[in-house]
Formats: structure tokens, sequence, C-alpha cells
């Protein structure tokens, strides 16, 4: 069966609840609002543009919903409802104000298809950028490579092939006998559950280890590049991603190895000029404690940060699907972008 994390089909939004899996396969129907932003609040759909494509059904389910009573102004409050479920990603908010953009003008009755065409475009945009970036990225991936990954920017993360794991994907179908290193991801396990999942059913050779294990991998020289996603890219090129990130572009520095980072032109925020400035989420800390079966009433002071910035001078390129941007800076993007 091909993997598709988001599905839109006789006018249904069924997506896979990550948060059953490994152990479970399944698709939910989200029929209203309210479920399109839990499904997103609670990572049953999660990473960067998977969530932009969510939420951009999101608005036409909202859309149908109103019906008659359809206007702009019930539409940007559907949008900000959309836009409170996570701050970090920009894909999320992206695809919400593009939306917006382009029914502003538009009477009330023309709304709904408009949405629902867009939606379909933005959908389709993402599955070519995954494709683009696999290929871009394979070229930077040698033979026989042990490639280190964080967090999940697969299949399950995207409407295409992945973001970091599209390279992986494309080096693995044109034969090069790869493998891969994930990272465990806490503390809900991204690496473990998603990554590990998705590469072992298409076959691709790949080892789990927890995310304390990377540096040590690294320095005994097991891992010959790194390639991560991201959720928001500032106009300096720093990045945010999954927390532990910025420990492996630190690792990957020092022990001189490159670090990529993969990722569409959604994902770039130029009005933003750095990482300090990007939000960060802060999850439960439910999400720590129930791991570890802690139980709540013990009071532990819990810090559960979601993401962290990695600066651009660590890192090697972020790759895209126009080109690979080296050293990433402000005037790469701005050419990049324009
Ligand atoms: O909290 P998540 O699972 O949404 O975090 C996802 C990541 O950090 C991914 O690396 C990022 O969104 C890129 S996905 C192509």
């Amino acid at each position: 069966m091909k993997l598709e994390p988001i599905k839109f089909e006789n006018d249904e939004l069924k997506i896979i609840d990550q948060t059953l899996l490994p152990n479970e396969l399944k698709y939910i129907n989200l029929t209203d609002l309210d479920s399109v932003c839990d499904a997103i609040r609670s990572l049953k759909i999660r990473g960067a543009p998977a969530i932009g494509i969510t939420a951009a059904y999101g608005m036409y389910i909202a859309a149908k919903k109103l019906d008659t009573k359809i206007s702009y102004e019930q539409m940007v409050k559907a949008g900000q409802k959309l836009k409170s479920t996570r701050p970090t990603a920009v894909n999320l908010s992206w695809s919400v104000d593009e939306i917006l953009r382009q029914i502003k003008s538009l009477k009330s009755a023309t709304m709904i298809d408009r949405i629902k065409t867009i939606d379909g475009s933005i959908h389709e945009q993402d599955y070519n950028a995954c494709k683009k970036i696999g290929e871009h990225g394979n070229q930077l991936i040698p033979e026989r490579a042990k490639i280190l990954t964080h967090c999940n920017a697969g299949i399950l993360a995207t409407g295409g092939i992945g973001t970091a794991l599209a390279p992986v994907y494309k080096a693995y179908e044109t034969g090069k006998k790869i493998e891969v290193f994930v990272d465990e991801t806490r503390p809900v396990g991204q690496g473990a559950r998603l990554t590990y999942w998705e590469l072992n059913y298409h076959h691709i050779p790949c080892t789990l280890i927890t995310d304390n294990m990377a540096a040590s991998l690294i320095a005994k020289k097991d891992i010959d590049l790194i390639i991560v996603g991201a959720d928001r890219i500032a106009a300096n090129g720093d990045i945010a991603n999954k927390i532990g990130t910025y420990g492996l572009a630190v690792a990957a520095k020092y022990h001189k190895i490159p670090f990529y980072v993969a990722a569409p032109l959604t994902t770039i925020d130029m009005s933003i000029q750095s990482g300090d400035k990007i939000p960060i989420e802060i999850r439960d800390a439910q999400e720590i404690l129930s791991f570890w079966n802690i139980r709540q009433n013990l009071n532990y002071k819990v810090y559960n940060t979601a993401f962290d910035i990695t600066p651009h001078n660590l890192i090697t390129a972020i790759i895209t699907p126009v080109s690979v941007i080296n050293n990433p800076n402000k005037k790469r993007l701005q050419n990049l972008i324009n």
C-alpha cells in the first residue's frame, strides 16, 4: 500500500493517525474545523508541510460548514483558529494566508469552490517540491553513505516523499547502498515511531539509536552526513527544527561532516530576520512524564520545548526544490525567493 498521510477523496479529509504508529496504521476522518485543529495540536498529523496541507483542507471544511453564511471575515476567523494550534512551522500559517489572499476579493458564493482548488494545488505543489528535493539531495549522498536523521521529515510529514528523507529515498532508488541512523527523538519519538517505521516499510536499511548516542557515533566516524528537515527558515538562514537538531549541528561542525537541511520554499519566512525571532512551541509536561510513567501528582517541574534553533553558520547547505544553497545567508535566500 502506498503511504499517504493525508487523503482528500470524495470531498472527505482522511489522515493517518500518527499517534497510533507504528503499532496501528489507521485512517481517521476529520469532519469539522475542531477535529482538524485537534488533530494538528495532538500530533495526529504533524511535520511542517503536512500540517500546512491539513490546515488548507481545514479551511475548506470550515467553508463548507458555513455554506451560505460564508464570508471573508468568517474565513479569517477559521484561519486564526487553525494558526493557533502550533506556532513554529510557518507552512501552517502560509497555507491559511495564501487561501485568504486568494479569496479576499471573491464573491461569497464562489469562495468554497475556490478554496477546494487552492487546497489541491497546495497539496500537489508539496508533492512536486519533495520530488525535486530528492533529486537535488541525492547528488550530495555518496555511495555507501551512513546518514543520520532526526525527528521525521519523511512521507509522513509531507504531501510527497518527504524533505530530509527525499534524498534518502532517491539514493536508494538509484541503487546506492546507504544506511540510515534514526535518532529516537524524545520526548514523543517521531524517529523511533515514525521514521524507523516508514524507512523499514520501504526496505531501506536503518538502525535506531537514542538521541544521546548520536555525538559519539559521529566522533567514531560512523556517520558520513546528517540531513534534517525544518519547521521555519529565517531570512538569514537560521532554522527551527525538532529539539535536538542544534546539538547535532554542533557535533557535525566539530567533527567536520556535512550538516544538510532539506525544505520546500513554503518553509522559508523572509519576514523573520533571524532564528531568535522564531516562535518556539512549548508542549505539555505530560509528554515527558508519561514516557517514564511519572505520576503528575509528584509535581515535577518540566520544560518541554518542541523545537530549537540552528544558526546558519552550522549549516553546510539547504536543499530546496529549486537548488542547493551552500553556506546559507540572507543574500542567497533572497536570490532563491526572487
Ligand atoms: O513536532 P513535529 O513532529 O511536527 O516536528 C516535525 C519536525 O521537526 C520536522 O523535522 C519538520 O517539521 C520538517 S518535516 C518535513
